[in-house]
């Protein structure tokens, strides 16, 4: 038995561990959300949190059941695949009730140059230009229609020729 009398300090330690454990249970008991582990190894509420988050976008179906006239252009164009809030931003609360919200117009300089501004990372199929060269400052919209900006292909075909013949020619 003399083995034990020197073991003291061995049941000093393990006193230690089990108060070291108490506190952490205790602590983790306050910190631990109530629904983390409800359906695996997260927290169960996260799931309404997330779905409580407001709707931004409409969707491309939503925006062509009122405008009609621009999903037709749209849809022949070389745009067809480009959704109409990948240019005009989220827009939920416009589709809802257009009139609580009028979409201010994209600023077409700016927008387009953003998709088409060329670079050596690029695909080189895809469609890319020097846009300083390209468009002599001009927005792309005076001569591209952005539903439809393949020139030559819809009814601004008349104008854009024209603009291209007063600037000698773009590209
Ligand atoms: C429920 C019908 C409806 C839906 C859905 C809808 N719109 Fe509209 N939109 C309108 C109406 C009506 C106006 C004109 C509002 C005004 O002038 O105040 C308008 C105006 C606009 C304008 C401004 C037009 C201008 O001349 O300045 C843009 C841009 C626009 N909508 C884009 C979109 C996009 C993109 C979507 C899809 C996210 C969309 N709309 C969904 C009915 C709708
Ligand atoms: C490639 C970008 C792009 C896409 C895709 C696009 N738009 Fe536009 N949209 C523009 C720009 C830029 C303007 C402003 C043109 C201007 O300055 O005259 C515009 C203007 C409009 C206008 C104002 C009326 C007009 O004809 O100028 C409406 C309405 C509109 N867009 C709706 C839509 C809808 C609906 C879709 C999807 C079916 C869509 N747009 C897809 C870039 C885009
Ligand atoms: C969100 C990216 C995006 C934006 C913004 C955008 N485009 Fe495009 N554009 C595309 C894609 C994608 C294509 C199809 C490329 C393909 O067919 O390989 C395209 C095709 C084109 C083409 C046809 C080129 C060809 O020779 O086939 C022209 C011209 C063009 N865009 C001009 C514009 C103009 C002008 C604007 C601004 C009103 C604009 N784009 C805004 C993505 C974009
Ligand atoms: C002065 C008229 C004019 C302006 C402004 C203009 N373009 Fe063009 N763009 C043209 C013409 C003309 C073509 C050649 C015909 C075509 O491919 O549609 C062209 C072709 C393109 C192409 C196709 C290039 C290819 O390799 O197939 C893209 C992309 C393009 N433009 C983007 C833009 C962008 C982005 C802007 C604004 C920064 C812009 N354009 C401004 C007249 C113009």
């Amino acid at each position: 038995m003399s083995g034990l009398k020197d073991a003291g300090h061995l049941f000093r330690f393990l006193g230690l561990f089990v108060i070291a454990f108490l506190v952490f249970w205790l602590i983790r008991g306050y910190v631990v959300p109530k629904s983390f582990g409800e359906y695996g190894h997260y927290r169960g509420a996260a799931i309404t949190d997330i779905a409580n988050h407001p709707v931004k976008f409409a969707g491309h179906q939503a925006c062509e059941q009122c405008h009609t006239d621009i999903a037709d252009t749209k849809t022949k164009g070389a745009h067809a695949h480009v959704n109409c809030e990948a240019c005009h931003g989220a827009l939920a609360q416009h589709a809802n009730d257009p009139t609580s919200m009028t979409p201010v117009k994209p600023d077409s300089a700016v927008l387009c140059a953003r998709c088409h501004t060329a670079s050596a990372a690029k695909p080189k199929g895809f469609p890319q230009v020097d846009i300083a060269d390209h468009s002599n400052g001009l927005p792309c919209a005076t001569c591209h229609n952005p539903h439809s900006p393949v020139i030559g292909s819809d009814a601004k075909t008349t104008d854009a020729a024209s603009a291209t013949a007063a600037t000698g020619g773009a590209k």
